[in-house]
């Protein structure tokens, strides 16, 4: 049954009894830089809340865009990727479905098929994601969509559809509230986003742009981090690019671990957080400290703490 479902008849559901959802008072961002499976070995079982999962599809961007057997590469991070997820844990990975015969590529179809047939963990939605800006084409029908293949550890997962919801225009809110079969608690909380999202694709000149080639969205990342993580828990991207999904977990309390194994992910975070005071990565600055190692990281706790998810207590703010 839905979180919703439940709610209503006062009950809750068994994620919401393994999680403690308290606002730190300062959340922790690792800023590595590390290939994916070397940093992955270092994390503990089940210390995860999330994985942003942005991955390379070997189809030449770049020298790191190189493999010669792609799934038996992938194989080696998802599989840690189940390992480290809580068992309220979400696992969310963007990719697309067209293929044009590159040797060795992959796509998120040979993903969603290593997944089906290997893993335990449940594919919860095919999120499409469509912008009204890209590339023209004149061989094909110009790409206008991403997917973000969304997986929940277990059946336990964690889900805050309140979160994210959209707010209704105020000509249809209007209507429904004047229609006696809706409840109007829940026409004012806004309708349910779907698996469907239309949101920007950032254009070169983007005020969000920090020099990396693929960096997503920040209201892509953030709807991501809403609704399958909560205040407190940790967030894991261990192809983090451009350091967007920091800076998200920076803005929503979220704990984080970026990794990337290009050198420039400090420096493209220092541009993420430039309006916040410089110094970043010397300790702490307005709720939230930046370290380029795990020591004392929340997610170093891991398995064994109440609940068994990670920790979600407030830290002393440093002084
Ligand atoms: C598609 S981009 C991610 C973009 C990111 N989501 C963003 O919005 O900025 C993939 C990233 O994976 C990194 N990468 C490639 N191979 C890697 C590996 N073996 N280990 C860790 N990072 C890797 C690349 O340096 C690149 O930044």
């Amino acid at each position: 049954m839905g979180m919703n479902a439940l709610r209503k008849r006062g009950a809750e559901h068994a994620s919401e009894r393994l999680i403690e959802n308290a606002v730190p008072c300062q959340t922790r961002h690792a800023v590595v830089q590390a290939d994916c499976c070397e940093l992955l070995r270092r994390l503990p079982d089940e210390s995860v809340q999330l994985i942003v999962c942005d991955p390379p599809y070997n189809i030449n961007l770049a020298e790191w865009d190189n493999h010669s057997n792609y799934i038996e590469w992938a194989a080696t991070w998802l599989r840690e990727a189940e390992r480290v997820l809580a068992p309220t844990g979400n696992l969310a990975i963007f990719g697309g479905l067209q293929y044009q015969g590159e040797a060795g590529s992959g796509d998120l179809l040979e993903i969603l098929s290593f997944m089906r047939k290997n893993s335990e963990m449940r594919l919860a939605n095919l999120i499409i994601w469509y912008y009204k800006n890209g590339m023209s084409a004149h061989r094909f029908f110009a790409n206008r969509h991403e997917e973000i293949a969304w997986f929940g550890k277990t059946k336990r997962y964690f889900f805050d559809l309140d979160a994210v919801r959209v707010p209704f225009d105020e000509e249809t809110k209007a209507a429904y509230l004047r229609d006696k079969r809706l409840r109007p608690e829940s026409v004012e909380k806004g309708k349910n986003p779907t698996n469907v999202w239309e949101i920007g694709r950032l254009n070169g000149n983007s005020v969000e742009r920090v020099g990396h080639p693929t960096q997503k969205p920040r209201a892509v990342v953030q709807r991501l981090v809403r609704a399958l993580s909560y205040p407190g828990s940790v967030v894991l991207d261990f192809f983090a690019g451009s350091g967007v999904t920091a800076r998200v977990c920076v803005e929503e309390h979220r704990h984080s671990v970026s990794s990337d194994i290009s050198g420039q992910l400090d420096t493209f975070l220092e541009a993420q957080l430039k309006d916040y005071p410089p110094g970043l990565f010397n300790g702490a600055a307005n709720g939230f400290a930046i370290a380029k190692d795990l020591k004392e990281h929340p997610v170093m706790r891991g398995r064994g703490q109440p609940n068994g998810v990670a920790v979600c207590e407030a830290i002393t703010p440093a002084v």
